[in-house]
């Protein structure tokens, strides 16, 4: 079935996730919307995440998608469950693969993790990651600057530097082997974050798992595209597509040439 994915973020952020569906599905096409008019979700609260979410949900319903990705980390821990109770296309979200990508990463089950304040307060990835193995422990942080950092391009800079030790220096007391980069974003960050924590630290990227995941559901209901089905990609966003150009331009490995403005309300 060569009907295109859907996959949604907050914004510019998870073209970090759209990236990897590239590299693992290439037959697959999709249909990208960046909500840039109400980003960050992140210190929103869940009703309205979820409303928001439905509203996308509802748009890429409209545009004919077979499956929907929320390539965002604070939606899918605050709004996937209920999406996916009201929705019957198939959807899902980072944290979950998010989690088993960490469980293969530890080996001594000390793992932390790290998101937006939403992310974190909602608790989602620890509870995943008990459901995997209940004998496993949980540091978390939220580290809201890293996003605002990232879209500003200050990825190799002092006050990024600065940041990340302020955030990260606490897990130096708890003995984790593997760090969940719970935010779209944090993937940009990974040498910083790297040389900080060290190399005993594997970072863990939920993208990668994400579009593993995505796959396999793609298989497993028989809507995979055809082998040589050429992809065609199309990019909408909420507000401010020039910002979004430039982001595409630092993140994907195709040119982006063409960004719709949707009317997300309208939805
Ligand atoms: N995309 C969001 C996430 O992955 C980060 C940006 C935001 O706060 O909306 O959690």
């Amino acid at each position: 079935m060569n009907a295109p994915v859907g996959v949604f973020d907050s914004g510019v952020g998870g073209l970090t996730v759209a990236r990897e569906i590239m590299r693992q599905l290439p037959e697959e096409s999709m249909i990208y919307f960046g909500d840039t008019a109400r980003v960050p979700y992140g210190t929103k609260s869940k009703e309205t995440i979820l409303r928001y979410s439905r509203q996308i949900v509802n748009f890429l319903l409209s545009k004919g998608v077979k499956a929907i990705v929320i390539a965002c980390n604070t939606a899918s821990a605050l709004a996937l469950a209920e999406l996916q109770k009201d929705y019957i296309i198939p959807i899902i979200g980072m944290v979950q693969p998010g989690a088993v990508a960490a469980m293969h990463a530890t080996k001594n089950k000390n793992i932390g993790i790290i998101g937006t304040n939403a992310t974190i307060k909602s608790g989602q990835y620890g509870m995943y990651l008990r459901k995997l193995d209940p004998s496993v422990t949980v540091v978390t942080k939220a580290c809201p600057l890293f996003v605002p950092l990232v879209e500003e391009g200050l990825i190799e800079d002092r006050i990024t530097e600065d940041m990340v030790s302020r955030y990260l220096g606490e897990f130096r007391q708890y003995d984790i082997d593997s760090l969940i980069l719970g935010c779209t974003h944090y993937p940009l960050l990974i040498n910083p974050i790297q040389r900080f924590m060290g190399d005993q630290v594997t970072l863990v990227n939920p993208a990668f798992e994400v579009a593993k995941s995505l796959k396999q559901l793609l298989k497993e209901q028989e809507i995979s595209a055809d082998q040589d089905h050429i992809a065609k990609y199309e990019y909408y966003v909420s507000d401010m597509a020039d910002q979004f150009l430039t982001f595409a331009d630092r993140v994907l490995p195709c040119k982006v040439d063409r960004v719709q403005l949707v009317d997300i309300e309208q939805y």
